[in-house]
């Protein structure tokens, strides 16, 4: 196959073919996708430190483990020092970047606690760290709020941009709308920060013809940060029944990798992550991930004795490490994957132009 300038506008029939290559063609993919990585955002990795700092969550999504209906789930809230404590160790570490993670909750209370370790965060640390939000659906007056207060980032994944799966993967209720979910993406933007999202690759019922759209919904909607997995089944979720319909776990990682090649090729300066559950399936899901377009890596610095409790998936790796371990394994990773991590840098999208 080809890699020409024309490359920029792949049809959908093309991303189809890549995404289904095998052999030669693959290998071709992969080469080209790093190439460009190279060339547009260099071999560098750019490190969030992620809190993950709740696994209370008021939505009941069919696949995760932390879902409302999980009883067997044990809750937990960091108390705000906590969630200070680990702002503080990721500046002290030149991290340049936090993400605060947790379940969707939305009350006057969540804003409010969220703007005032939005307030203090920044205040301890001069500004110095780029504050990346994971808090889910909000309305419009909450999102500016909390950009007032000095959120820059947040991530919401569309999961599917498909709207007839998006509808199998969640309840049919008002709280599940994809609607919602679309117009909280696009305020998001209106109100300027950078936007992330994503979805999960490997997913019952999904298509190949779903993930190119996926990887053209990114596209027509000028996003500048993806974070994509692939699906990962969890025994106590209503849709761990359609087990049987899933691709070997190999082939899911195989196919998020040719997600990651093709959306490097077709939006070059973006931020791409290579996600933790890319390492659940494949030791070195993460550094092959790095080969192939990503440049941004989370490493884990929720307070260790929390995080078996924020397993939205089975087999998710590091529950048993602590801040420092995550950080030392992933230099050694990120070095054998021929990459330097970029300390003391915000690494904002060469995309993203406000
Ligand atoms: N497998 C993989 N990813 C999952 N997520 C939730 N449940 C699963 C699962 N079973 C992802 C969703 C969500 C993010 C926080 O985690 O994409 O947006
Ligand atoms: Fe809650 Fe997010 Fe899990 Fe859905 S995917 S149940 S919103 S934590
Ligand atoms: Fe956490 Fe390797 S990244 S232990």
């Amino acid at each position: 196959m080809q890699f020409n300038s024309t490359y920029n506008d792949l049809d959908r029939r093309h991303i189809i073919k890549l995404l289904a290559s095998e052999g030669e063609e693959k290998k071709c993919l992969f080469k080209e996708a790093a190439r460009v990585k190279k060339e547009h955002v260099g071999d560098i990795v750019y490190f969030r430190g992620l809190i993950e700092f709740s696994n209370l969550c008021h939505k009941n999504c069919l696949y995760c483990g932390i879902r409302s209906g999980n009883r067997k789930v044990v809750r937990y809230d960091l108390t705000d020092e906590e969630i200070i404590d680990s702002a503080r160790y990721a500046f002290d570490n030149r991290y340049g970047s936090i993400v605060l993670q947790s379940g969707e909750l939305e009350s006057n209370a969540f804003t409010k606690r969220i703007d005032s370790l939005l307030k203090k965060i920044n205040s301890l640390t001069h500004g110095g760290l780029r504050i990346t939000l994971s808090c889910g659906e909000q309305e419009e007056d909450v999102y500016r709020q909390w950009f007032e207060s000095g959120a820059q980032r947040y991530l919401l994944r569309i999961e599917t941009s498909n709207p007839g799966l998006y509808s199998r993967l969640h309840p049919n209720d008002r709280k599940h709308s994809f609607n919602r979910r679309v117009d909280c993406l696009n305020n998001l933007k209106k109100i300027g920060y950078q936007a992330g999202t994503g979805v999960m690759i490997g997913l019952p019922f999904q298509t190949t013809a779903d993930l190119a759209d996926d990887l053209l919904f990114m596209q027509q909607n000028d996003i500048v940060m993806i974070g994509m997995g692939p699906y990962l089944e969890h025994t106590d979720t209503p849709l761990y029944k359609y087990r049987s319909l899933l691709l070997p776990r190999e082939k899911r990682f195989d196919l998020t990798l040719k997600m990651i090649a093709v959306l490097r090729i077709i939006m070059k300066d973006i931020n791409i992550a290579a996600t933790t559950a890319m390492q659940a399936i494949d030791k070195l899901g993460r550094e092959k991930a790095i080969m192939v377009g990503a440049n941004v890596i989370m490493p884990n610095i929720t307070p260790g004795s929390y995080r078996d409790d924020y397993l939205l998936y089975d087999g998710k790796p590091c529950i048993d490490e602590n801040p420092e371990d995550c950080k030392t394994c992933l230099e050694a990773r990120i070095a054998i994957a021929g990459n330097e991590i970029a300390y003391g840098e915000w690494g904002d999208s060469a995309h993203y132009s406000h």
